[in-house]
Parts: C-alpha cells; structure tokens; sequence
C-alpha cells in the first residue's frame, strides 16, 4: 500500500509573516492526519522560516528547484548541498512553470535529478503535456519522454516521487478528470515497471497537479494509480490544504 502524499507548491508566493501565520494554523490542523504525508514548497528565502515553524511536526518541507552544481560560479543558484544543509529533504524538480518560462529541459531536468539524489535529497520530479500537445494525441509520448530522459543514468527508484501535471489544468481551474489522470498514472506506472522493476514501481508514489482542491482529492485519490497530489492555489490557504490532509 501507498501512503497518500499530499505536497502544496507556493510557488513564488507568501512573505515571512504569512508564512508563520500559514503555519501557525495548519500545524494543529494536520496534527492528527496520520494517514497521510504532507509537505510544502516554499521560496528559497522562506524555507529556514518554514523548517523552524514545522520542527516539531511530521511536515515536510522542500525548495521549489535545486542545481546541479555543488558550487561554483552560478549566479543566482542554490545547490543540494546547500538546502540539505539548512534542513531541507525534498526538491521540486521540473515543474511545467521552469520549463515553461526558464528554460528548463529534459537534460536539465536529468542533471538536477541526479545531483538531488546523490546528495540525499528527494526528488519530486513532473512530467506533463500542454494543451496543443494533448490535442495531437501526443500525451503519452511526450511524458514518457520526459519521464524517462529525467531518469536517465538513476539506478533506482528509491526516495523519488513522480507528479504528473498537465499544463492546460495548472492554475486553470480546469482538473483532469479522474479517469483522465488515471490513464497517464497508470501509463507511467507501466513505463516504470519496464525500465526499473515491478517492486520499484508499485512503491513509488505518483501525484497529481493542476488546480487539485478540497473539492476533487477525494475523487483523484480514489484511482488506483494516484498516489496524492501536487497542490498549488489551493495550498496557499492553511484551512484548505489542511481540509485536503484530513480528506485523504
Ligand atoms: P494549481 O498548481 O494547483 O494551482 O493548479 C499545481 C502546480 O503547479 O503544482
């Protein structure tokens, strides 16, 4: 059996105040919640704040990016070495907004993939088709090429997790329907199982984004392939992630 495993985005969002006031509420809300993994995205200038506000918690929390490098002459980056050494334990890789709008590709989706697990940080790698793509029948070629060009060279698949998010539902409003994301779930699940192994693929945990909310987790997390979900709007606000945690 999978552990349900929710993770909210931020995205470039929340000042300091907000984020102590975010957790502030959401901590005693999940207290509880002990059916479900629960982590949260927040901008690198954020995350010492959110480690120091979850301490003493079962929530994770995770940088939105992670580079390559260990160090080095890059202007603006942060490493692996860097996020684990304040605390951090997971890192969103490849999400559709840096491939979208800073150039992220299938290599560099690869590179930092591989620098995150050497250094013992956790992958939450997403794959996704855009709209135009979707409409040309191309879903299921163009996320088993991203799937497994940003798993080329990494052995297995231990202390990865997958999301899938079609970019036509990030921030649209419009969600997948079940059966929808149950489809390219279940096709990733398959591509898994050949290139690594039955076993590994049935314990990786696959999740879903684009616009999930307290209003459909249910119903996602109800197919056989969902695994949790990658949540952006909704994770903004405490009492809706929270009601999402305490669904799942
Ligand atoms: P959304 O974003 O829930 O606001 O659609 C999901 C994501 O981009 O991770």
């Amino acid at each position: 059996m999978r552990k349900p495993f929710l993770a909210g985005n931020w995205k470039m969002n929340k000042l300091q105040s907000d984020v102590t006031g975010f957790f502030e509420q959401f901590v005693t809300q999940v207290e509880s919640c002990k059916n479900c993994d629960v982590l949260l995205a927040a901008p690198y200038l954020s995350l010492k704040t959110a480690l120091d506000c979850t301490a003493n918690s079962d929530i994770w929390i995770a940088s939105q990016n992670v580079h390559w490098e260990q160090s080095g002459a890059y202007t603006g980056e942060v490493s692996a070495a860097m996020l684990s050494d304040v605390g951090v334990k997971f890192a969103i890789i490849g999400h559709s907004e840096r491939r979208q709008y800073f150039a992220e590709t299938n290599e560099t989706v690869n590179l930092r993939t591989k620098a995150a697990l050497s250094a013992g940080l956790h992958p939450i790698v997403c794959v996704g088709e855009t709209l135009e793509e979707r409409e040309a029948e191309k879903t299921n070629d163009i996320v088993k090429t991203q799937l497994l060009s940003a798993l080329e060279g990494v052995d297995a698949l231990d202390g990865l997790t997958l999301a899938y998010e079609p970019v036509w539902a990030i921030g649209t409003g419009k969600t997948a329907s079940p059966e929808q994301a149950q489809q390219v779930h279940s096709m990733i699940r398959s591509t898994l199982v050949e290139r690594f192994s039955k076993d590994q693929a049935s314990h990786v945990r696959l999740l879903y984004g684009g616009s999930a909310k307290p209003e459909n987790i249910k119903e996602l997390l109800g197919q056989e392939d969902i695994d949790g979900g990658l949540v952006g709007g909704a994770s903004l606000d405490a009492a809706s992630f929270a009601k999402m945690v305490q669904m799942s």
